[in-house]
């Protein structure tokens, strides 16, 4: 493909027409040695995948990514890239439009959900990180619309080709703050693009629904939730705004 963003330095693109899924070749290239930086993106997608199981409709026109990270920590340490990912994410929204993170790992534009990130990690013996695939899906300039949630797509708008440039720049940048700032300020960083402490919300956990006022994150990423019956502690779920 004809294609060459400005990368940070030291990462590399691997540029292809279609592939199944993006995490399935980066997951690939992970196991063969590929170092961090390495993005494996594409023009489209044949079996896009979401989180939960989802299928993740992927026509050309949006920007489909998966990353290679080596975060060199604990599995429980994981997710939080996802937050990481959301970060830079938001990060690239032109301003001008209301921007904000919802938990675990989705990034919505004037209401409506511009991008998600599918992580998915290899844990060697011990409890160590080999490899995460941080899988990047953002609408450029077509917005899917989700049956299954209580909220349109959005889009960003502009060409693929720059949104792919500006998120390689600000995942290096997010990542960076990380390592040497830790969780705690990518923590807060996430709070201060979040919905507001208080505002009302359910959560699907599986099955079930769990209504409450949104209270924040925990210290490892968890969502909490002060429901009728007291704080909740939410490892795994999808936030929903309140249905009207
Ligand atoms: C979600 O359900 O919100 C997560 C969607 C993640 C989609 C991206 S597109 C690039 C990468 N490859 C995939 O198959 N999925 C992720």
């Amino acid at each position: 493909m004809s294609l060459s963003p400005v990368l940070p330095d030291g990462w590399t693109l691997v540029a292809l027409d279609s592939v199944g899924s993006t995490n399935d070749e980066a997951a690939r290239l992970a196991e063969a040695g590929g170092s961090e930086g390495t993005i494996v993106w594409a023009r489209e997608q044949t079996g896009g995948r979401g989180r939960r199981g989802r299928n993740w409709a992927s026509p050309p026109g949006n920007l489909y990514s998966s990353t290679i990270l080596r975060p060199a920590c604990d599995a429980a340490r994981a997710t939080e890239l996802g937050f990481v990912a959301a970060l830079a994410v938001a990060d690239i929204v032109p301003a001008g439009r209301k921007v904000r993170v919802k938990w675990p790992n989705d990034v919505m534009v004037d209401g409506g959900k511009v991008a998600g990130i599918l992580l998915e990690s290899s844990i060697a013996q011990g409890g160590l990180v080999e490899h995460v695939i941080a899988g990047i899906g953002v609408n450029v300039s077509i917005a899917p619309q989700l049956p299954e949630m209580r909220y349109p797509g959005a889009a960003l708008g502009g060409s693929v080709g720059t949104a792919l440039e500006l998120l390689a720049q600000s995942l290096a940048r997010r990542l960076s703050e990380w390592r040497h700032d830790g969780f705690g300020a990518v923590r807060e960083a996430w709070l201060a693009k979040a919905g507001p402490l208080g505002a009302d919300v359910d959560v699907r956990l599986g099955e079930e629904l769990v209504s409450g006022c949104f209270a924040g994150l925990d210290r490892e990423g968890a969502l909490l939730l002060d429901t009728a019956a007291g704080r909740r502690r939410i490892v795994s779920g999808e936030l929903l705004g309140r249905a009207a």
